[in-house]
């Protein structure tokens, strides 16, 4: 075996999806982690001191787990705007063109005040930590420094990030709330070398054109050769209400679909996270499939701001890579496991009103939440799922955790057990979050406020 030092040991239940299947459970299962914070081994409880003598780790070492706990993967949000959690939960009253213009461009142009942003961004990512988030796909504001800052605070707290300075060389609404096509491309420059350099071991960039409606064709095509001479990931908007389709067929009458007009400037990528696709066509589908692109679904979002109904059953037809997001502040909780119940939710009303229509399943959601995602930011080699030589990173759930949203009457199956959390459970449910083998939840006193 490897010579690699084994540093943590739990036995236990474990739940888990794989490409081929929704949901694996893992009873009395026994899982290490090595020193660098990834997976050494996963085995079975039975066979602890084989395990043991192979991977040199001490009997007395091994952390039992309680009769009503599991350990899952992390929660991956493949799409939340990190400076509209100052409003979430309000602001919920209009379309989405009219909302951006009246809520989101005035509250994002404050984030030029680095304090005001550090207070925030400090926020947001306590709270989707605490929810389970191990893993965000982050949208900041126009300003690099701010952005520069939602990097640093990631790494400080713990959490794997994409962090993405917004790019937006036209917003007719603001004059406050936009660049010139050069600021643009040359602060995206300064963010992704500045960002780069801090070295963060989990914290990347990730270009950030807002959607084809706030830019011009020539930012949109530097941006996608910026991404490609960086080799980066690259976040956007598409498709997501009616009015901002037919306003992208006007500003762009040359493209033959909105998807056209992204991957004209080379920006659909294995790399692309794209939020929404309520409205694309099965061309457009198929165009995503073709070159690797994944969507962000948003389902809070999609109704909260009236926007539509993703049909995922169809996305997963195609074989497009899709994940959960809570696109916080269009949808208003910061949680994943929020966006899980949503996902159930949009296609169950799908059956309703197309009786046939093949209804997701919580075990289907589960994964979208967890190793859908991770495939969906392309970052499925480094988490996902309790694959040996991933990292660790995972959520302890006590399903019975004391003063927590759930009752049990007796000893439940772990399926049973995952299902009443998925639908019922919430932050106190989620008694430890583990990043890359680390701690990350609860807080340690240097990151307590
Ligand atoms: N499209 C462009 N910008 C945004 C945004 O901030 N939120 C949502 N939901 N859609 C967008
Ligand atoms: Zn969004």
């Amino acid at each position: 075996e490897e010579s690699s030092t084994i540093e943590q040991v739990y036995r236990g239940t474990f739940v888990h999806s794989t490409p081929q299947t929704p949901l694996l459970i893992l009873e009395d299962a026994l899982l290490g982690v090595n020193t660098h914070g990834t997976i050494a081994f996963i085995g079975e409880g039975k066979h602890v001191k084989r395990l043991s003598q192979d991977f040199k780790f001490s009997l007395s070492d091994v952390k039992q787990m309680a009769q009503h706990e599991f350990f899952m993967p992390g929660m991956v949000d493949t799409h939340i705007h990190a400076p509209q959690y100052s409003y979430a939960g309000t602001a919920l009253d209009l379309p989405l063109l009219q909302w951006l213009n009246k809520y989101t461009f005035p509250v994002e142009a404050h984030f030029a005040d680095l304090k005001f942003a550090q207070q925030i961004y400090n926020q947001v990512v306590k709270r989707t930590l605490r929810n389970g988030t191990t893993t965000a796909c982050y949208f900041a504001t126009i300003h690099t420094d701010a952005s520069l800052l939602l990097g640093q605070i990631a790494n400080d707290l713990g959490q794997r990030a994409l962090v993405g300075k917004v790019c937006m060389d036209r917003n007719d609404s603001a004059k406050t709330y936009k660049e010139t096509s050069q600021e643009s491309q040359e602060e995206t420059l300064r963010f992704i070398k500045e960002l780069l350099e801090k070295k963060y071991p989990r914290v990347s960039p990730v270009v950030t054109p807002r959607f084809a409606l706030s830019c011009t064709e020539p930012l949109l095509g530097q941006l996608g050769a910026i991404a490609k001479n960086n080799n980066i990931h690259i976040q956007s908007h598409i498709s997501e209400t009616v009015d901002e389709v037919n306003v992208v067929k006007e500003l762009f009458p040359d493209s033959k679909s909105y998807t056209d007009v992204y991957n004209k400037h080379n920006l659909l990528t294995d790399k692309t996270v794209m939020a929404h696709g309520c409205y694309l066509s099965d061309e457009e589908l198929t165009l995503f499939r073709q070159t690797g692109a994944s969507l962000a679904h948003c389902p809070n979002s999609n109704v909260s701001l009236c926007s539509g109904l993703l049909d995922v059953r169809n996305v997963l037809k195609h074989k497009v890579k899709i994940g959960l997001g809570t696109d916080v502040a269009g949808g208003y909780s910061a949680s994943i496991l929020d966006a899980a119940r949503r996902a159930l939710e949009t296609s169950k009303v799908l059956t309703i009103q197309n009786p046939g229509y093949k209804t997701l399943t919580f075990e289907e959601v589960f994964r979208l939440a967890t190793l859908g995602g991770s495939q969906a930011l392309s970052l499925d080699k480094q988490t996902g799922n309790f694959e040996v030589g991933k990292d660790f990173d995972a959520l302890r759930v006590n399903v019975a955790a004391p003063g927590g949203p759930i009752d049990l009457i007796k000893d439940e199956h772990p399926k049973v057990l995952l299902e009443k959390f998925l639908n019922l459970g919430d932050d106190r449910n989620i008694v430890e979050v583990f990043v890359a083998g680390k701690k990350v939840v609860p807080f340690t006193e240097k990151t307590q406020e």
